[in-house]
């Protein structure tokens, strides 16, 4: 596990107070998310984790919930801001004999060259990263053309006495520790550039999973 030296002074004083909060849930995270994973979630998991191959980066791997879902020869990355959620990661990949390269940045700088990965996966973070169209951006840098961007988030209902209840919840969440209810990835990835392949939206319209490929320049035949 990788911790750069002055990630501290890298971070604002906005996102070191949210680090701090992440932090502190996790020990309690997984115990927190298990109604969810159980009753919400279904099997997204496993569902986004298959899809996976070749060098994969996973964006706010928080305490590794994912981990036992990726196929085995998938050379896995992980990247947080958080510590001790990392150190939870760690001992999870230990338990379940996963190796991983675990590493502390920002999901909104992420510490890699470009075109570095073949899929890119975040799950249930894109809702509590700062600024979400700069860590969208970044997972596209990353990505190399042709590959996989895998995401699972849960997003404003499809239904509005739902979305009336997400907009109430957001007046205590987004100050107290930076959780948005009504964000949606899907058009900012659409955006981006990149071709929905497979799309899916249940639990009153309030989480959806995605997989979604990076285009590939296109090439000019330069004639016979
Ligand atoms: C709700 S948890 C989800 C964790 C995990 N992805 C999962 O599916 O269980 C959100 C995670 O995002 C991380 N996070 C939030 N903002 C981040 C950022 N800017 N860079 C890296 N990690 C971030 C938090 O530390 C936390 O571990």
């Amino acid at each position: 596990m990788t911790d750069p030296p002055g990630r501290d002074e890298s971070l604002a004083l906005s996102d070191r107070r949210l680090r701090r909060y992440w932090d502190r849930q996790a020990e309690t995270y997984d115990r927190c998310v298990a109604f969810s994973e159980r009753r919400l979630f279904a099997d997204t998991r496993p569902w986004l984790c298959q899809q996976a191959s070749g060098e994969t980066l996973e964006v706010a791997v928080g305490t590794g919930l994912n981990l036992p879902h990726y196929p085995s020869e998938v050379q896995l990355t992980g990247v947080e801001w958080s510590p001790r959620m990392l150190a939870q990661a760690q001992r999870r990949a230990d338990d379940v004999g996963r190796e991983v390269h675990l590493q502390v940045g920002d999901a909104q700088r992420l510490p890699f060259p470009d075109l570095r990965f073949d899929t890119v996966v975040c799950t249930f973070a894109l809702c509590c990263i700062p600024d979400d169209r700069k860590a969208l951006a970044e997972m596209a840098r990353v990505l190399r053309p042709g590959g996989l961007l895998l995401l699972a988030d849960h997003v404003r209902s499809t239904l509005w006495p739902v979305r009336l209840l997400q907009a109430a919840a957001d007046v205590v969440s987004v100050p107290r520790h930076g959780e948005h209810y009504r964000r949606r990835p899907l058009p900012l990835v659409e955006a981006l550039g990149f071709t929905v392949e497979r799309h899916d939206r249940f639990t009153l319209g309030i989480v959806e999973r995605l997989a979604a490929r990076r285009p590939r320049p296109v090439t000019h035949s330069t004639g016979p």
